[in-house]
């Protein structure tokens, strides 16, 4: 038996919407056939970008979507992805199989694809991040000034000769991507100054002021740069992946043992210490909280599916996958104050995705799901739970049976998430939401026999949310909840 009390007349602090924000690298099938086919492709499109992924996408709510990497970026110049598609160059994602790319995705199809991802009132953000490990000062600045520039200035001109009128809207910039490693290979205090002069030149061109992202590491590297470029930032970026077993056998996405379900989710909770301790760097140079931190990568990381290609990163998604997003969740609602936005690793067809493509057929994953069953607490405040639960797992990778998040949105709603990480054992909830007065309950729940369900493409619905019935509530605000095994839960309380 859980104990679990939720103050739903208390909270101060919102969950951003961008904590459920993607990214779609140009790695591997991400971009290409995951999103563009071409206007030519039989698969239907839109502008090139396929119908059957956009309508998925936009089911969840993007807040919005990082591009062009990753460690892509470092590579990209931008000037290769604009202009007439037949006359773009072609070339060689270095960092990702070594393949090559006709560059037919570039600036505008990102930004067409961004404002399809945005039906009515909910617009998903363009978050972009610019090349610093191999590119210059003035094509940073100037790749801005071809976006956002309203009035005339050269770029905006040739912005206008490839066909856009209007600048796009535009605040999310990162200046550059794990430039301890991929991104140049810099030392602390080399990035900090080269952080300092890039951004200078990053100009609000627009009028309105740019959300500007330093790039992140270890607590030691974060220690100097925030130090020495903290007031020149608005977030530092942080990367954290859940990989269950050691980086040259990291575990299959599928074959996994029961020990293996607790390790994955065990490292997944571990997020919180990387937060705790960013979070705590944070607050001795920025002790106001103005710099947001930005976990723009996370997500599971296991061995790519047998036979594909080691460079694109593919792998299936399973419940536990379903489990490690909801936990995740949870952790990151208890940073709202700090946490200004997170990405997870990558949307389509790469590392912990939301879609899976094959050619022209497409699925839709556990963990699309429970981004989908969460969007509830976009924008919502989050609201203090106190919760008692028992331990399961073996003792070395021993883990919190249940783990629960809740909060109130605009309309007074409040929504309770809530998972039962025990592989055998249903959980049973003995809770009370105090401070507010409740005549119903209703929920989904994410849930399957076995641990290792997945949706495959001749079976793409065959872990989808159900109705839940397991909740109910008495007087005075009680409220028992019985969570089945390995499930996780989303209860509506009004
Ligand atoms: O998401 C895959 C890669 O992981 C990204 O390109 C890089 O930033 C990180 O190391």
């Amino acid at each position: 038996m859980a104990r679990l009390i939720v103050n739903a007349d208390q909270g101060r602090h919102t969950i951003s919407r961008h904590l459920y924000g993607h990214f779609a690298e140009h790695l591997g099938r991400c971009i290409y056939e995951g999103l563009w086919v071409g206007e030519d492709s039989p698969i239907p499109n839109t502008r090139g970008l396929r119908n059957d992924v956009l309508a998925a996408l936009q089911r969840l709510g993007m807040p919005n979507l990082r591009w062009p990497g990753g460690c892509f970026a470092d590579t990209y110049h931008w000037r290769d992805g604009i202009g007439p598609r037949s006359e773009r160059p072609t070339i060689v994602n270095v960092h990702w199989g070594g393949t090559t790319e006709n560059n037919h995705f570039g600036t505008h199809e990102f930004l067409d694809l961004c404002e399809l991802l945005s039906p009515e009132g909910s617009r998903c953000e363009p978050y972009i991040c610019g090349n610093v490990g191999s590119g210059t000062v003035q094509e940073m600045s100037q790749w801005l000034e071809y976006i956002t520039m309203p009035g005339q200035s050269p770029m905006a001109a040739l912005r206008r000769r490839h066909g856009r009128e209007e600048a796009w809207p535009l605040t999310y910039w990162a200046v550059g991507n794990e430039n301890w490693g991929c991104g140049g290979n810099m030392r602390p205090a080399f990035y900090a100054d080269v952080y300092r002069q890039f951004q200078t030149f990053c100009r609000n061109f627009s009028g309105k002021r740019l959300y500007k992202v330093a790039c992140g590491h270890t607590d030691e590297w974060n220690e100097v740069l925030m130090r020495e470029a903290g007031r020149f930032m608005d977030g530092l970026s942080i990367h954290y992946y859940t990989v269950p077993g050691p980086w040259h056998k990291k575990g299959s996405a599928t074959r996994f043992s029961e020990e293996e379900w607790y390790t994955t989710l065990r490292k997944a909770l571990a997020v919180d210490e990387f937060l705790a301790r960013t979070q705590a760097i944070m607050d001795r140079f920025d002790p106001g909280r103005r710099v947001g931190m930005v976990l723009d990568e996370w997500g599971t990381w296991y061995d790519v599916e047998p036979g594909t290609n080691p460079g694109f990163l593919y792998q299936q998604n399973t419940l536990r996958d379903a489990l490690v997003a909801a936990v995740s969740f949870h952790v990151f609602h208890t940073y709202a104050q700090r946490l200004h936005l997170a990405n997870i690793a990558q949307t389509i067809n790469v590392l912990q995705a939301m879609v899976l493509t094959d050619g022209p057929r497409m699925l839709c994953t556990p963990t699309y799901h429970v981004f989908e069953m969460f969007r509830a607490h976009q924008e919502a405040t989050a609201l203090p739970v106190f919760l008692d639960t028992l331990a399961c797992g073996p003792a070395a990778q021993c883990v919190p049976q249940v783990s629960a998040s809740a909060s109130r949105d605009a309309a007074g709603r409040l929504h309770l998430s809530l998972c039962n990480l025990d592989l055998e054992k249903e959980a049973e909830i003995d809770g009370e939401v105090r401070g507010v007065a409740l005549k119903a309950v209703s929920g989904r729940v994410l849930t399957d026999a076995k641990m290792n369900a997945h949706n495959t493409f001749k079976q793409p619905e065959a872990l989808r949310p159900t109705a839940f019935d397991g909740a109910t509530l008495g007087p005075a605000g009680k409220l028992t909840v019985k969570l089945p095994a390995k499930s996780v839960v989303m209860l509506e309380l009004a």
